[in-house]
């Protein structure tokens, strides 16, 4: 059977893109319900081949990885390859009702998974309503056979993936948040690797231990897929070296402390040079006040040897939750490599500028509904004033196929009026968006900076915001509104770092730059789960090109129907 279809692939699709080193890598991936008990309760969860958090896929760089999604389970579901370009190949990327209709219960979809020059830890998740909450895992692209790390190699790798867990189930929590437009119910733990670790009821048993020895030197691959909060990261005792983001590497980075925003990975060196013992794994939450669960999630590093374990470990001091500077602080030391090796690619001569206005805002209720939301109103969300409705038919489909009525292609360049985004408090008028389903169009190979400002209405946050089909530099950030004149002077144009998701710092902005030459439609949104589900996205299609190479490839056979 393999064999028959492997070059049934080659000749339809992708022989022509694939590089020559390239290896065809095979997963199967089973949804399905399973029972998981955690804090002393069980439920059942969606899980892929029944681990939670899901199998890691592993890859070199330039390979491509199909991967068979057998629905067994008795839920929609798409899944998505978290910065995973994709050259040309929209169709297997995942965000329900962007890119695809979701995969019923009962059948099948074949997402082939186009690796180019991503190395480092990425990781997959559902794309589909909260579906990822349990429905996910990483995904390491190693370098290529005859390549090494730009680092000493590591004696071991160690993924480390944070989670958030419900007692209840999260499609319910879903269902129940947005009937009353307040905000979800916080969750009962924070996760690493699946376990909540010892602070939490009955959860001494399930703590994730790894063992170390004296004197090596670790990689951890470690992803932030908790649903609705950035988190801080420590190792007690331990400096952290940060040597990749976002499956780029980085300039090495010496901290105690670690910043990571939901959709994003970090990799980090940890070099076991403390006396042998046991050390806490810990990480919190990085919130401004109000809808924080302020528990610590625990893991355990343990020296192989022999020695009198310690009868109480010591948490690390973290950052206060609500630090901001030390959030950003760190995620501003991110640097590209810069190097011949590792050039840099930032777009100097920009044919679009886009200021993209972030939102949390409020809709009164309509009366006779219940409202949870502040002062009689629902809670909702917008990027330029717009509150993203997902279509019924796909975006991508629609395109293709020239189908109206899905979408309208007048997404603004600008916010609809400009006013102080960042004063404390912001105009009632500006308070309610329009519903819709825009997009914006991009020509092939326009060279974009897109500029997210964080707004004060109904309370600013931070937005981590994610891009899909590229990754993108991060070539500025501040605080305030973004100003025109002032601010590009600032710009890191030298080694500013490559990421595919950024936090948009509370009270500031945040400028990026990417060249559109990846033709497709594109999901953009905020990697909280809340705000995204509020409206908190946009969509971009990236237009055709001259040459061959410069177009989307057809469909597979297999696109889901709606
Ligand atoms: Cu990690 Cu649109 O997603
Ligand atoms: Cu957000």
């Amino acid at each position: 059977m393999k064999a028959l279809i492997f070059p049934f692939i080659c000749v339809i699709l992708l022989c022509g893109v694939l590089p020559s080193h390239a290896e065809v890598r095979r997963y199967k991936f089973e949804l399905r319900n399973t029972s998981y008990s955690r804090l002393c309760s069980n439920k059942t969860i969606l899980t892929i081949n029944g681990q939670f958090p899901g199998p890691t896929i592993y890859a070199r760089k330039g390979d491509l990885v199909i991967v068979d999604v057998y629905n067994l389970a008795d839920h929609n579901i798409t899944i998505h390859w978290h910065g995973v370009k994709l050259p040309r190949y929209p169709w297997s990327d995942g965000p329900e009702y962007v890119t695809q209709c979701p995969i019923r219960p009962g059948t099948k979809f074949t997402q082939r998974v186009v690796l180019s020059d991503e190395e480092g830890t990425l990781w997959w998740h559902a794309h589909s309503e909260w579906s990822r909450a349990t429905v996910l895992g990483a995904l390491v692209v190693l370098p290529q056979k005859r390549d090494d790390y730009p680092f000493p190699k590591p004696h071991a790798e160690v993924p480390i993936i944070l989670g958030e867990w419900w007692k209840s189930d999260v499609q319910q929590v879903m269902e129940e948040f947005l009937r009353t437009g307040g905000d979800p119910n916080v969750s009962d733990a924070f996760l690493i690797n699946g376990q909540p670790g010892d602070l939490y009821p009955c959860s001494r048993q399930d703590t994730f231990k790894v063992t170390v020895e004296y004197g090596k030197t670790y990689l951890f691959r470690m992803v932030n897929a908790v649903m609705n909060n950035i988190m801080f990261f420590e190792i007690a005792n331990h400096n952290l070296t940060v040597v990749g983001s976002d499956g780029s590497y980085t300039k090495p980075i010496n901290s105690n402390y670690i910043t990571i925003s939901p959709g994003q990975t970090i990799d980090f060196l940890l070099e076991a040079n403390q006396n042998p013992s046991q050390y806490y794994i810990a990480a919190k939450v990085y919130a401004r006040a109000g809808f924080v669960d302020n528990t610590t999630t625990t893991g355990i590093i343990e020296y192989a040897g022999n020695y009198t374990p310690p009868s109480s470990l010591i948490l690390p001091t973290f950052p206060r939750v609500n630090d901001t500077l030390a959030s950003v602080t760190f995620t501003n030391q991110l640097r590209s490599l810069a190097n011949k090796r590792y050039p840099v690619d930032v777009p100097l001569n920009i044919t679009d500028k886009l200021l993209f206005a972030i939102s949390i805002n409020t809709r009164p209720c309509p009366t006779e509904s219940p409202c949870a939301g502040p002062s009689d109103n629902r809670l909702l969300a917008s990027v330029n004033n717009i509150t993203l409705v997902l279509p019924k038919e796909a975006i991508l489909q629609a395109y293709y196929k020239h189908i109206g009525g899905v979408y309208e292609a007048d997404f603004p360049d600008n916010p609809p009026f400009r006013y102080n985004y960042t004063e404390d408090t912001v105009p009632g008028l500006l308070w309610t968006p329009e519903n819709g389903t825009d997009v914006n169009v991009l020509e092939y190979n326009s060279t974009v900076e897109l500029v997210f400002q964080g707004t004060n209405i109904a309370g600013g946050v931070d937005h981590p915001m994610h891009l899909h089909g590229y990754s993108f530099y991060v070539v500025g950030s501040g605080f305030g509104n973004f100003n025109r004149s002032r601010d590009p002077l600032n710009y890191n144009l030298v080694d500013p770092p490559l990421m595919e998701t950024i936090a948009v710092p509370r009270n500031g902005w945040t400028a990026i730059r990417f060249r559109a030459d990846n033709p497709g439609v594109w999901f953009m949104h905020c990697h909280f789960e809340r705000h995204v589900s509020w409206g908190m996205g946009m969509t971009f299609i990236v237009k055709n090109g001259k040459g061959p190479n410069a177009k989307m490839l057809p469909p597979p056979p297999d696109m889901p129907k709606c």
